[in-house]
């Protein structure tokens, strides 16, 4: 750890570490009875903060409620370290958990002499591969850049596999990050909270919300050609991006948060924090194709689409043959010139669908408006990005 606290300070810039701790959740895990087959699919959700997607999968492995509610608090344990503990004291259910929580706090207490306290935050759900760490884990953010520029923790079961009882602790500080670190610091008068609101019906909608809880802004974006509206008294600053891009300004870190179709969010497999579902937007992933439609399982499908990816996980996983058909819009029309013989599109009303004679054959992902954060914004702005999740549960559950 102290190679790693020197490493950081020779960057010169404001950075953060943030501590966490495999035994605590791989603890939970086995408190809670979560099955082998299922952990990684669990932890998954616990890592990109997915409460709502984290308590379907809590379910198909047979959680009961209570061992979800754990789970799910588990990706509120993030922030100052000395509150994180004592919430997290109040979780531990077996001793691996209890004496992960005693290493964690003792690591703590000696950075915060070395550092102070605002710069060791904890985050108990930001764990490393179940499969390599098995007890600290930490990340380093340094200020002005988007992801961790440094990663560790204890990784002893790799270390035995070449000597039988070694154990080993490491880091790595990732120099393709700090390529990316501008060479002035960018001061600020004051904190903003930068939102990447999409343009159109669904981000109206959002805003809409947002305004009706003061985070709306003085001047009215949609009477202007304006992409940048704000309102510096609440500290908030909305960009209007188009809706395929908001997952990729709040990835690479142009904005702090964003709200995004969950269909935009898994296509791009943008890697961000997915805080809430805000219900807005509903809609399905659907396979459709024409209403006299008969499926020949000897030929590859001709499937036309904009959600590549999507596609073709959605038929690998069902080990079907496709040959992909990339469009942009109006995906309705392939099948009716015979350009493919189904498509993979969204479908809210099935309006689309019904006037030029198709049917949906099936739906296999469900859709809604998602509120999604930087993982370093995450970070440095917590006590911001927090206030305005608050805000939208409210509102969004009311
Ligand atoms: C989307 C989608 C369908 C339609 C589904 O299109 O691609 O075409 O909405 O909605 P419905 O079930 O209520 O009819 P969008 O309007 O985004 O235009 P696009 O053709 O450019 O994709």
């Amino acid at each position: 750890m102290g190679l790693a606290l020197e490493s950081l300070r020779e960057l010169e810039r404001p950075f953060l570490l943030q501590l966490s701790h495999m035994g605590f959740v791989t603890g939970l895990l086995d408190a809670v009875g979560a099955p082998e087959g299922l952990r990684h699919k669990l932890l998954d959700c616990v890592r990109d903060k997915k409460c709502h997607e984290l308590r379907a999968a809590a379910e198909e492995a047979g959680l009961s409620k209570q061992g979800a509610d754990a789970l799910c608090r588990l990706t509120e344990l993030a922030g100052e370290s000395d509150q994180v503990l004592a919430q997290a004291d109040g979780m531990a259910l077996n001793s691996a958990m209890s004496d992960a929580l005693a290493e964690l706090s003792a690591i703590v207490s000696a950075l915060k002499d070395a550092l102070g306290a605002e710069r060791v935050l904890l985050d108990l759900s930001q764990v490393g591969d179940m499969d390599y760490y098995n007890g600290l884990v930490f990340r380093g953010y340094l200020d002005g850049l988007p992801r961790a520029v440094l990663k560790g923790g204890r990784y002893d079961p790799l270390a035995a596999q070449f000597h039988s009882g070694a154990r080993a602790i490491g880091f790595a500080l990732y120099l393709d990050e700090l390529d990316r670190l501008p060479e002035e610091p960018q001061e600020e008068e004051r904190t903003f909270l930068n939102i990447a609101l999409p343009k159109g019906r669904l981000g109206d909608k959002v805003y809409n919300l947002l305004a009706s809880v003061s985070y709306g802004c003085p001047e009215d974006y949609t009477d202007s050609r304006k992409l940048v509206v704000e309102n510096p008294e609440a500290g908030i600053r909305y960009f209007l991006v188009k809706p395929s891009d908001v997952a990729i300004y709040v990835e690479h870190g142009a904005a702090d948060v964003g709200i995004v179709g969950k269909d935009i969010l898994v296509e791009s497999g943008a890697d961000v924090y997915e805080l809430l579902d805000t219900g807005l937007g509903k809609c399905d992933m659907c396979v459709a194709g024409p209403n006299d439609f008969g499926e020949n399982p000897d030929r590859t499908l001709r499937v036309a689409t904009k959600f590549v990816d999507i596609a073709k996980d959605h038929f690998a996983s069902k080990g079907r043959d496709i040959d992909i058909i990339k469009l942009n819009g109006s995906i309705e029309l392939a099948p009716l010139l015979g350009l493919s013989d189904v498509i993979v599109d969204i479908v809210e009303t099935g309006t689309t669908l019904r006037e030029n004679n198709l049917k949906v054959l099936e739906r296999f992902l469900p859709i809604s408006a998602r509120f999604i954060a930087n993982r370093a914004s995450y970070q440095f702005k917590h006590a911001e990005v927090a206030r305005l999740l608050e805000k939208l549960t409210e509102v969004t559950q009311a």
